[in-house]
């Protein structure tokens, strides 16, 4: 018995990398999956809407898994309900969406053009969005509970150098998160949160030391938890999942400074071992 037997899962930008390692893995698993991907660069330059996507496909049904290719970009809203088409045409159910298609574009903040800053936006926080929309509405519709996995990113949930458009989208991405999964519950949609670290060709040029638990099949348990049953009891959250491990990370705030009076700007710099968690 698969974890996800019965289940129709959809995965964006799963033509390689992490998105590769989570189709194979819910196939395995017993999910018919729809294998979407673009094909672009890692700039998000060019499309090759057919082959990356047919070759993970190819590599499920050698398997004897049930799956199809979908080449359709994410970061439009017809390419957004096509990618449901692609479901209910083939499998005639959704259950499962993995929004995890991205693209990068590092600059230094001065450096990054609008274009970069637009298109990188796009892909990744309406991009997911997108692919949600036309999800959501067929879950309530058919009075379904379903999971939405979206892929956020240390980058938006910590900050990183280099990365103002890639953390904005990916810090926008957790707080989507967040209120769906408040609006999830009485439906009983899950949308849990992933901030992964693997080695891709979004991280090949990064120097990461060789560490098996940084390949994409050993992030895919940790999302197959996520997706499954196992994690019924949990939404709203957001996983590190890397070489490090997988533990929850969490928006936090101080005992901070209760006043029972107004009080000036003066005086509370004089509290402000209470205000902050220490200093930088
Ligand atoms: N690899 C990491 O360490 C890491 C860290 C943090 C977050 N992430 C996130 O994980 C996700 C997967 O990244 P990856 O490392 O596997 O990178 P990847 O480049 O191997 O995979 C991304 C895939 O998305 C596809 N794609 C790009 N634009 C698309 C579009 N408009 N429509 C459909 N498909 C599109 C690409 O063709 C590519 O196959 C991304 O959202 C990324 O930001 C990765």
């Amino acid at each position: 018995m698969g974890l996800l037997d019965g289940k129709v899962a959809i995965i964006t930008g799963a033509g390689g990398g992490l998105g590769a390692a989570y189709a194979k893995l819910f196939a395995a698993e017993g999910a018919a999956v729809v294998v979407n991907d673009l094909g672009a660069a890692r700039d998000g330059s060019g499309a090759d809407a057919s082959a990356a996507a047919q070759l993970v496909v190819d590599e499920i049904r050698a398997a004897g898994g049930r799956a199809v290719a979908n080449g359709d970009d994410v970061s439009t809203m017809q390419g957004g309900e096509n990618i449901l088409k692609a479901a209910l045409d083939n499998f005639g159910q959704v259950d499962i969406l993995i929004c995890n298609a991205g693209i990068l574009r590092d600059k230094s903040f001065p450096k990054m053009t609008e274009e970069d800053w637009d298109l990188v936006v796009k892909v990744h926080l309406k991009g997911t969005y997108c692919c949600t929309l036309p999800v959501w509405k067929w879950l309530k519709e058919n009075s379904k509970p379903g999971v939405i996995i979206m892929t956020s990113s240390t980058t938006g949930l910590y900050g990183n150098f280099g990365q103002a458009n890639y953390g904005a989208a990916k810090g926008g991405i957790y707080s989507f998160m967040r209120v769906l999964s408040i609006e999830g519950r009485k439906s009983g949609i899950r949308v849990m949160g992933l901030a992964p670290g693997a080695l891709t060709r979004m991280t090949a040029d990064l120097g990461y030391p060789e560490n098996p638990l940084r390949l994409p099949e050993n992030i895919a348990p940790a999302v197959l938890f996520m997706a499954s049953d196992l994690a019924a009891d949990h939404s709203g959250k957001v996983l590190s999942v890397s070489s490090q491990g997988v533990a929850e990370v969490k928006m936090v705030q101080t005992d901070g400074f209760r006043p029972d009076k107004p009080y000036t700007a003066q005086e509370l710099a004089g509290h402000a071992q209470s205000i902050f968690f220490g200093a930088d």
